[in-house]
């Protein structure tokens, strides 16, 4: 079967798939989601994505109808329904169906699962590496809740590719200080050390990100989470972002100024060669 949905459990091909024009997920953008990949067909942090749904569920109080392991069950027949190697797959739960009102309803959640084909990166991304800009972050402050409230990251990304970028970073008004990118997370390697912007509410607690920091570790190079800022990122050795779809890609150029050399760096390069996962 090509593209697969599953949505509140029936399964169908994703073009059959069809909620209300009064889903709050369409109304208001109430819901969370996440996305997940599978590397030869078996999900990678498939118990961290659910660890951090039920979290984000919880955040915005939408009780889930399923249980965990029947979300799983659901995952799983979706995943060997679509039979891709490489797959995406992405998981929604909005506050469900009902006339619109900004109050919650008594209504069940909508819960949409669809598994879709991952799509190789641009030619020549990876071995080059991608042009990033930075642009003020205007987004909320539950930037931790992986909220389906994307429109500053939209208008963020289709800033990036106007500017022949590959990924926006949001810097913070005020400090300057260094966020998120529009989909994925920042590293930076300064003096050797692997660094990412510390976790609050202002940034998503990346699932690749965690992993990340787990093999710099195995690998023995020295990580910190901490306050970063704009000036950080043009001055560093190597700047990287991660992401479930992406994995690690290296950061050459940042607002039109090259990073370090120009070309991806050499602990940008041991830290990717580390996926997919064993
Ligand atoms: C805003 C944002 N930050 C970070 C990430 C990376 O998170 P993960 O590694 O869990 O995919 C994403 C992924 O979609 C994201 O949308």
């Amino acid at each position: 079967m090509p593209d697969v949905a599953c949505l509140n459990g029936q399964f169908s091909s994703l073009a059959q798939a069809r909620v209300s024009v009064n889903d709050r997920g369409f109304m208001f953008g109430d819901g969370v989601y996440e996305v997940v990949r599978t590397y030869g067909g078996i999900p990678f942090g498939l118990d961290h994505h659910l660890d951090r749904l039920e979290r984000s569920l919880k955040e915005v109080r939408i009780s889930p109808t399923w249980t965990r392991n029947g979300l799983i069950s659901w995952v799983e027949q979706a995943v060997a329904r679509a039979d891709y190697a490489d797959a995406k797959i992405y998981m929604q739960v909005t506050r469900g169906v009902a006339p619109r009102d900004h109050v919650f309803p008594k209504v069940p959640p909508t819960t949409l699962i669809t598994v879709t084909e991952i799509h190789p990166l641009p030619d020549g991304l990876r071995e080059n590496g991608a042009a990033l800009i930075t642009t003020p972050d205007i987004r909320w402050g539950r930037c931790d809740i992986k909220s389906l409230n994307l429109l500053p990251n939209v208008m963020a990304r289709q800033a990036a590719l106007e500017a022949g970028a590959f990924e926006a970073i949001f810097i913070e008004h005020g400090t300057g200080n260094v966020r998120e990118g529009a989909g994925s997370n920042v590293f930076a390697v300064i003096d050797g050390t692997v660094v990412t912007p510390d976790l609050g509410p202002h940034l998503l607690a990346g699932i690749t990100r965690a992993h990340l920091l787990e093999v710099a570790n195995s690998l023995g190079l020295p990580t910190a989470e901490r306050t970063l800022n704009a000036d950080d990122l043009y001055a560093a050795d190597e700047v990287f972002l991660t992401g479930t779809t992406i994995d690690v890609v290296a950061a050459v150029q940042i607002d039109g100024r090259a990073v370090g050399k120009g070309v991806p760096g050499p602990v940008t390069r041991q830290l990717a060669a580390a996926f997919p996962p064993g």
